[in-house]
């Protein structure tokens, strides 16, 4: 048997026969041969022992086996060296007729190489076909594929928020290392598993659910879903889940990423802020009852459109009622004194009628079940809710403890103006007594003249009834001085009336004009002729001249030398107003003391009460006009008082 090479159409074979001339053969095989080399793809054909027996064209230029390495075993040529255990593979497919594969790497081209068995005319196994198909492209796209994975799941380990990626029917399919980490679970612990079964059940949430297949089904977006559950190791969480579905192209099945946010610090954060604010709120509550316990306000807050009202629990105190019943508007007007009823209709109709609120501010009284009344100071703002709706809130003040201190002032006051009066008159007795008795003696003399004429022969009847007439007169002037001195010593209330200050201020100096004299004071009266008239009470007005009149002579008792000069004045003054003022030269008022004259009680004389001034201020203050004193350029000190004056006619005169 002779072995030859032969090179049939660029493939090379080994052609093994009992002769050359077995041209059927022969041309059979270079038939096969021939078509061989038409495909890219090498081949190489070898005996059972690893011989190799032919290569086509392709193996030739891919692999670069040339026609020496016909007949050489698979370990002499070095290309074929390279691929791992190939003789014994090949001796495999041999043996057991099944094809194998396996992948080879020449340089930079891989290939992935097929083992078949090559069977003989008589169906025997004499070799192996090895079949090289590059694979280099695809190769390098499953590389640059793994590349691109291990890349994403390198970032996605980096990220610290746990991530998962479930199936459409929300199985977990893969996730980062903090998800694993989160839920102290292992990837193929989890691989496969319901989203629903992780976290001990936490997230069989109806909520959840039910949005993860909207979303899915592309019905609606996801919205973020919090869920409370125990982690391993971690203890009570709060996490937040986010999911966005995730679509791959060239694949129809749609896949969710799910997100984990741990917001349990912020949770933790907010109920201590919570806390903080809750117990903030209460302390600035119990703040607000005390200082509304102490100063007796309550407060309240009125909505006019629906009379819906909501109380502080001191304003419950104020009005007795049985604290958190409802309140209505007819329950308060059970307490609301009748006269006063009227308030609460004018601010509901102001709000209404205006469309719009106005702050007010009023006293109103309550009569409370025992009869007793109390006095309410209330201020009320007006807002606007939410809706636009009328609302006031109100601060009521209990002022009927101010209110009884206030009449008990006013009672006091009086008195004491009452008893400065008594005293000042107590000094003037002397005055008085003189006053009382030039009338008196004036009548017994006219009384004694007219005995005489009406015993006269012929009785004188005409200078009889002139001296009857003249006793009339007397009697009358006495009957005027205790007139007065009685409405002086008299307690009376307030009368007010139309006076001419001028008058006044007379009266006053007749009845003071011998004790003045008995000081050697030098009285001067510059009374204004056009002075108008004012309103006024005239006993109340004449205690305070009185009591000028008696400080300025007090003032020059000790001056002796220089005229004791007094001068009382009237004037108008502009913006009608009308002036009394009387001037002393005495030893005038220290500037340092100025200031506590008018303080009650403030005195530097032994006998003095220290009353009289405060006494005067009230009463002038009274008259809407005020008093009081400066130091004269010269010796002495000036007080003065100004009041309003009043209309011209007492027809016209309104009492105020
Ligand atoms: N014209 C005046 N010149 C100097 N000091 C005066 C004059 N008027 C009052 N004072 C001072 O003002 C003080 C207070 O006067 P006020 O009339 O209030 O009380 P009083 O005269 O001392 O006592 P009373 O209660 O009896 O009037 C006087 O004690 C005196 O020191
Ligand atoms: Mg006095």
């Amino acid at each position: 048997m002779t072995t030859e090479r032969v090179m049939l159409n660029d493939g090379w074979t080994c052609f093994q026969g009992a002769n050359a001339d077995d041209a059927a053969a022969y041309t059979a095989t270079a038939d096969l041969i021939s078509i061989l080399n038409t495909v890219d793809a090498p081949i190489v054909v070898a005996r059972r022992d690893s011989v190799i027996v032919f290569f086509n064209k392709a193996a030739a230029d891919v692999l670069g086996l040339s026609p020496s390495d016909i007949g050489r075993p698979f370990c002499d040529v070095s290309v074929l060296a390279g691929l791992p255990r190939l003789e014994e593979r090949c001796s495999q497919v041999a043996a057991s007729g099944v094809d194998s594969r396996a992948d080879f790497r020449e340089r930079d081209r891989w290939f992935v190489v097929r083992i078949s068995p090559y069977t003989n005319g008589d169906r025997q196994v004499t070799g192996t076909v090895l079949t090289f198909t590059n694979v280099t492209a695809f190769r390098g796209s499953i590389d640059q594929a793994i590349y691109e994975r291990e890349c994403t799941k390198a970032i996605l380990n980096t990220v610290g928020d746990p991530l998962v990626v479930l199936s459409a029917d929300q199985r977990i399919q893969s996730g980062n290392r903090a998800f694993y980490s989160m839920f102290g679970v292992s990837r193929d612990e989890t691989q496969g598993v319901p989203l629903y079964d992780l976290g001990g059940g936490a997230f069989e949430l109806a909520l959840l659910r039910t949005q993860l297949e909207e979303m899915l089904a592309g019905s609606h977006a996801f919205q973020p879903v919090e869920a409370d559950l125990v982690l391993p190791g971690k203890g009570p969480r709060t996490l937040v889940l986010d999911a966005r579905p995730l679509s791959f192209p060239g694949h129809s099945e749609r896949r969710v990423l799910v997100t984990f946010q741990d917001i349990t610090a912020r949770k933790q954060a907010e109920a201590a802020k919570d806390l903080r604010s809750e117990a903030e709120l209460r302390r600035s509550e119990a703040f607000l009852a005390e200082g509304q316990r102490l100063s007796v306000t309550g407060s309240f807050c009125w909505k006019v459109a629906t009379d819906e009202i909501t109380w502080s629990e001191q304003l419950y105190r104020i009005y007795e009622f049985e604290i958190g019943v409802p309140v209505t508007l007819e329950r308060i007007r059970t307490r609301v004194h009748p006269g006063d009823l009227s308030v609460l209709e004018k601010m509901k109709m102001v709000g209404q009628a205006r469309g719009g609120g106005h702050d007010f501010e009023w006293q109103y009284r309550l009569i409370m079940p025992d009869h007793s009344i109390k006095y309410l100071h209330a201020v009320a703002h007006a807002i606007r809710d939410r809706d636009g709706q009328l609302e006031y809130i109100a601060a009521v003040q209990d002022v009927t403890a101010r209110r009884m201190s206030e009449e008990a002032l006013a009672e006091a006051r009086s008195e004491l103006a009452k008893v400065a009066r008594v005293t000042s008159l107590g000094v003037l007795t002397a005055s008085i007594a003189h006053e009382v008795n030039q009338p008196l003696s004036g009548i017994i003399t006219n009384a004694s003249t007219c005995l005489r004429m009406l015993d006269a022969d012929p009785p004188n009847v005409d200078g009889a009834r002139e001296t009857a007439r003249r006793t009339i007169r007397d009697g009358n002037r006495a009957s005027d001085v205790i007139t007065r001195l009685r409405a002086l010593f008299s307690k009376k209330e307030f009368t007010f009336e139309l006076l001419d200050l001028n008058e006044v201020t007379r009266e006053v100096i007749a009845l003071s004009l011998s004790d003045l004299q008995r000081n050697r004071v030098a009285l001067q009266l510059e009374l204004a002729e056009d002075l108008p008239t004012i309103i006024g009470d005239r006993i109340q007005l004449q205690q305070v001249i009185l009591n000028l009149l008696r400080n300025a002579s007090d003032a020059m008792v000790d001056v002796h030398d220089r005229p004791r000069q007094l001068l009382v004045r009237t004037e108008r003054e502009d913006g009608d107003r009308v002036r009394v003022s009387v001037r002393d030269a005495g030893v005038g008022v220290d500037p340092r003391s100025m200031n506590k004259l008018f303080d009650a009680f403030y005195t530097t004389k032994s006998d003095g009460m220290g009353i009289g001034l405060s006494v005067s201020r009230s009463i002038i203050e009274g008259h809407q006009g005020r008093l009081w004193a400066e130091s004269n350029d010269g010796p002495g000190a000036t007080f003065s008082f100004s009041i309003p004056s009043g209309p011209e006619s007492v027809t016209n005169a309104a009492p105020r």
